[in-house]
Protein backbone atom coordinates (compact mmCIF):
# COMPACT_ATOMS: atom_id res chain seq x y z
CA UNK A 1 0.00 0.00 0.00
CA UNK A 2 1.22 3.49 -0.93
CA UNK A 3 2.12 5.60 1.88
CA UNK A 4 2.15 9.28 1.24
CA UNK A 5 4.15 10.34 -2.04
CA UNK A 6 7.39 8.98 -2.99
CA UNK A 7 9.12 12.43 -1.75
CA UNK A 8 7.45 11.99 1.86
CA UNK A 9 8.51 8.50 1.72
CA UNK A 10 11.92 8.25 -0.22
CA UNK A 11 15.10 10.15 -0.91
CA UNK A 12 18.18 9.68 -2.57
CA UNK A 13 21.75 10.40 -2.05
CA UNK A 14 24.73 9.66 -4.53
CA UNK A 15 26.96 6.10 -3.37
CA UNK A 16 30.25 5.74 -2.52
CA UNK A 17 32.55 3.22 -2.09
CA UNK A 18 31.40 2.62 1.41
CA UNK A 19 27.99 1.48 0.14
CA UNK A 20 29.35 -1.29 -2.16
CA UNK A 21 28.28 -4.19 0.79
CA UNK A 22 24.99 -2.72 0.82
CA UNK A 23 24.48 -2.70 -3.18
CA UNK A 24 25.62 -5.71 -3.92
CA UNK A 25 22.87 -7.35 -0.95
CA UNK A 26 19.55 -4.67 -2.54
CA UNK A 27 21.13 -6.37 -6.07
CA UNK A 28 21.21 -9.93 -4.33
CA UNK A 29 17.69 -9.80 -2.76
CA UNK A 30 16.33 -7.99 -6.22
CA UNK A 31 17.53 -10.16 -8.44
CA UNK A 32 16.69 -13.58 -7.15
CA UNK A 33 12.82 -12.59 -6.20
CA UNK A 34 12.49 -10.62 -9.68
CA UNK A 35 14.37 -12.57 -12.16
CA UNK A 36 13.69 -16.10 -11.23
CA UNK A 37 11.57 -17.74 -13.93
CA UNK A 38 12.39 -15.09 -16.19
CA UNK A 39 16.36 -15.81 -16.95
CA UNK A 40 17.95 -19.31 -15.19
CA UNK A 41 18.82 -19.36 -11.76
CA UNK A 42 22.74 -19.94 -13.25
CA UNK A 43 22.43 -17.19 -15.28
CA UNK A 44 21.64 -15.06 -11.95
CA UNK A 45 24.28 -16.00 -10.44
CA UNK A 46 26.54 -15.29 -13.17
CA UNK A 47 25.35 -11.64 -13.92
CA UNK A 48 25.35 -11.05 -9.85
CA UNK A 49 28.92 -12.06 -9.47
CA UNK A 50 30.12 -10.12 -12.78
CA UNK A 51 28.43 -7.08 -12.71
CA UNK A 52 28.42 -6.67 -8.57
CA UNK A 53 32.06 -8.01 -8.25
CA UNK A 54 33.11 -5.31 -5.12
CA UNK A 55 36.33 -4.62 -7.51
CA UNK A 56 34.28 -3.40 -10.66
CA UNK A 57 31.94 -1.06 -8.49
CA UNK A 58 34.77 0.30 -7.20
CA UNK A 59 36.13 0.99 -10.33
CA UNK A 60 32.42 2.28 -11.19
CA UNK A 61 32.01 4.40 -8.53
CA UNK A 62 35.71 5.86 -8.90
CA UNK A 63 34.78 6.20 -12.23
CA UNK A 64 33.10 7.65 -15.14
CA UNK A 65 29.99 6.17 -13.78
CA UNK A 66 27.05 7.80 -11.42
CA UNK A 67 25.50 5.87 -8.53
CA UNK A 68 22.28 6.95 -6.86
CA UNK A 69 21.30 5.12 -3.42
CA UNK A 70 17.38 5.56 -2.64
CA UNK A 71 17.21 5.87 1.07
CA UNK A 72 13.88 5.63 2.92
CA UNK A 73 13.66 9.18 4.80
CA UNK A 74 12.51 7.02 7.74
CA UNK A 75 16.05 5.49 9.02
CA UNK A 76 17.84 6.16 6.05
CA UNK A 77 18.24 2.58 4.82
CA UNK A 78 19.04 1.59 1.29
CA UNK A 79 16.15 0.39 -0.39
CA UNK A 80 16.84 0.70 -4.37
CA UNK A 81 19.87 2.34 -6.81
CA UNK A 82 20.45 4.13 -10.07
CA UNK A 83 23.61 3.91 -11.85
CA UNK A 84 24.02 6.08 -15.63
CA UNK A 85 26.87 6.84 -17.26
CA UNK A 86 27.89 8.42 -20.75
CA UNK A 87 27.32 6.46 -23.46
CA UNK A 88 26.85 7.38 -27.48
CA UNK A 89 27.65 10.74 -28.06
CA UNK A 90 24.60 12.79 -26.81
CA UNK A 91 23.23 10.02 -25.18
CA UNK A 92 24.15 8.81 -21.55
CA UNK A 93 23.02 4.89 -20.67
CA UNK A 94 21.21 3.80 -17.23
CA UNK A 95 22.93 1.01 -16.62
CA UNK A 96 21.03 -0.05 -13.19
CA UNK A 97 17.83 0.88 -12.13
CA UNK A 98 16.37 -1.60 -8.74
CA UNK A 99 14.20 -1.18 -6.14
CA UNK A 100 14.06 -3.53 -3.53
CA UNK A 101 11.05 -5.94 -3.38
CA UNK A 102 9.88 -4.59 0.29
CA UNK A 103 9.85 -1.46 -1.14
CA UNK A 104 8.58 -1.38 -4.75
CA UNK A 105 5.16 0.34 -5.93
CA UNK A 106 5.96 3.58 -3.68
CA UNK A 107 7.53 5.76 -6.09
CA UNK A 108 11.08 4.77 -5.42
CA UNK A 109 11.91 4.01 -9.22
CA UNK A 110 10.10 7.86 -10.25
CA UNK A 111 12.18 9.55 -8.07
CA UNK A 112 15.32 7.97 -9.14
CA UNK A 113 15.10 8.47 -12.99
CA UNK A 114 13.77 11.80 -12.09
CA UNK A 115 17.23 12.97 -10.53
CA UNK A 116 19.25 10.65 -12.95
CA UNK A 117 17.43 12.54 -16.07
CA UNK A 118 17.95 16.14 -13.79
CA UNK A 119 21.64 14.97 -13.93
CA UNK A 120 22.07 13.59 -17.29
CA UNK A 121 20.41 17.02 -18.64
CA UNK A 122 22.81 19.09 -16.34
CA UNK A 123 26.10 16.81 -17.84
CA UNK A 124 24.29 18.24 -21.47
CA UNK A 125 23.23 14.81 -22.99
CA UNK A 126 20.05 15.22 -25.00
CA UNK A 127 19.08 11.32 -24.05
CA UNK A 128 18.84 8.50 -22.03
CA UNK A 129 19.01 5.14 -23.23
CA UNK A 130 18.54 1.74 -21.34
CA UNK A 131 18.25 -2.40 -22.31
CA UNK A 132 15.83 -4.01 -20.59
CA UNK A 133 14.90 -8.02 -20.59
CA UNK A 134 11.93 -8.61 -23.00
CA UNK A 135 10.28 -10.40 -20.73
CA UNK A 136 10.60 -7.74 -18.00
CA UNK A 137 6.94 -6.84 -18.15
CA UNK A 138 6.68 -4.93 -14.71
CA UNK A 139 9.70 -2.44 -15.86
CA UNK A 140 8.93 -2.16 -19.34
CA UNK A 141 5.36 -1.19 -17.75
CA UNK A 142 7.46 1.53 -15.93
CA UNK A 143 9.74 2.53 -18.44
CA UNK A 144 6.78 3.33 -20.99
CA UNK A 145 4.93 4.61 -18.11
CA UNK A 146 8.09 7.10 -18.11
CA UNK A 147 8.29 8.26 -21.16
CA UNK A 148 11.13 6.21 -22.87
CA UNK A 149 9.76 3.96 -26.01
CA UNK A 150 11.30 1.11 -27.97
CA UNK A 151 13.86 1.23 -30.11
CA UNK A 152 14.75 -1.96 -31.63
CA UNK A 153 16.11 -5.26 -29.92
CA UNK A 154 19.51 -6.83 -29.42
CA UNK A 155 20.04 -9.90 -27.74
CA UNK A 156 24.10 -9.84 -26.77
CA UNK A 157 26.68 -12.87 -25.51
CA UNK A 158 27.72 -12.10 -22.43
CA UNK A 159 30.34 -15.61 -21.60
CA UNK A 160 29.26 -18.37 -19.73
CA UNK A 161 27.18 -19.87 -22.35
CA UNK A 162 24.56 -16.73 -21.24
CA UNK A 163 23.11 -13.90 -23.69
CA UNK A 164 20.86 -10.60 -22.73
CA UNK A 165 17.50 -10.86 -24.40
CA UNK A 166 16.67 -6.97 -24.70
CA UNK A 167 14.67 -4.23 -25.61
CA UNK A 168 16.71 -0.59 -26.14
CA UNK A 169 14.83 2.08 -25.18
CA UNK A 170 15.17 5.89 -25.31
CA UNK A 171 14.27 8.87 -23.65
CA UNK A 172 14.42 12.10 -24.97
CA UNK A 173 15.32 14.64 -22.39
CA UNK A 174 15.21 17.70 -25.62
CA UNK A 175 11.71 18.86 -24.65
CA UNK A 176 11.26 17.46 -21.06
CA UNK A 177 13.33 18.39 -18.24
CA UNK A 178 12.31 14.89 -16.82
CA UNK A 179 10.20 11.94 -17.50
CA UNK A 180 6.90 12.34 -18.43
CA UNK A 181 4.92 11.33 -14.66
CA UNK A 182 2.58 13.43 -13.10
CA UNK A 183 4.77 13.49 -9.51
CA UNK A 184 6.45 16.94 -8.38
CA UNK A 185 10.12 17.02 -9.46
CA UNK A 186 12.17 17.30 -6.01
C1 LIG B 1 10.95 -1.73 -12.41
C2 LIG B 1 11.15 -1.21 -10.98
C3 LIG B 1 12.50 -0.50 -10.91
C4 LIG B 1 10.03 -0.23 -10.64
O1 LIG B 1 10.27 0.27 -9.33
P1 LIG B 1 9.11 0.90 -8.40
O2 LIG B 1 9.76 1.72 -7.35
O3 LIG B 1 8.20 -0.17 -7.96
O4 LIG B 1 8.34 1.84 -9.46
P2 LIG B 1 7.42 3.11 -9.11
O5 LIG B 1 6.71 2.89 -7.82
O6 LIG B 1 8.24 4.35 -9.22
O7 LIG B 1 6.37 3.01 -10.31
C5 LIG B 1 5.96 4.14 -11.08
C6 LIG B 1 4.95 3.67 -12.09
O8 LIG B 1 5.53 2.71 -13.00
C7 LIG B 1 4.56 1.68 -13.31
N1 LIG B 1 4.95 0.40 -12.69
C8 LIG B 1 5.93 0.20 -11.79
N2 LIG B 1 5.99 -1.11 -11.45
C9 LIG B 1 5.02 -1.74 -12.15
C10 LIG B 1 4.57 -3.09 -12.21
N3 LIG B 1 5.14 -4.06 -11.47
N4 LIG B 1 3.54 -3.38 -13.01
C11 LIG B 1 2.94 -2.42 -13.76
N5 LIG B 1 3.31 -1.11 -13.74
C12 LIG B 1 4.35 -0.78 -12.94
C13 LIG B 1 3.24 2.16 -12.67
O9 LIG B 1 2.61 3.01 -13.62
C14 LIG B 1 3.75 2.96 -11.48
O10 LIG B 1 2.82 3.91 -11.01
P3 LIG B 1 1.67 3.45 -9.96
O11 LIG B 1 2.34 2.64 -8.88
O12 LIG B 1 1.11 4.77 -9.50
O13 LIG B 1 0.71 2.63 -10.76
C15 LIG B 1 11.09 -2.37 -9.94
O14 LIG B 1 9.95 -3.15 -10.21
C16 LIG B 1 12.32 -3.25 -9.93
O15 LIG B 1 13.32 -2.92 -9.29
N6 LIG B 1 12.24 -4.40 -10.61
C17 LIG B 1 13.32 -5.38 -10.60
C18 LIG B 1 14.56 -4.83 -11.22
C19 LIG B 1 14.36 -4.39 -12.64
O16 LIG B 1 13.76 -5.09 -13.46
N7 LIG B 1 14.93 -3.23 -12.96
C20 LIG B 1 14.96 -2.73 -14.31
C21 LIG B 1 16.17 -3.31 -14.95
S1 LIG B 1 16.28 -2.80 -16.66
Amino acid sequence: MRQGTSDDYFDWRPATTDDIPVVRRVAAETWWQCYRGMISDGQIRYMLDWMYAPELLRRELQGLVNWLLLVRRVDRAVAGFAAWAPHDGAAARLHKLYVHPDHQRRGGAMLLLEAVTRQVTHAGHSALTLTVNRSNDEALAFYRRAGFVCQGQQCKEIGGGFVMDDYVMALSLEQAAGPATDRKSG
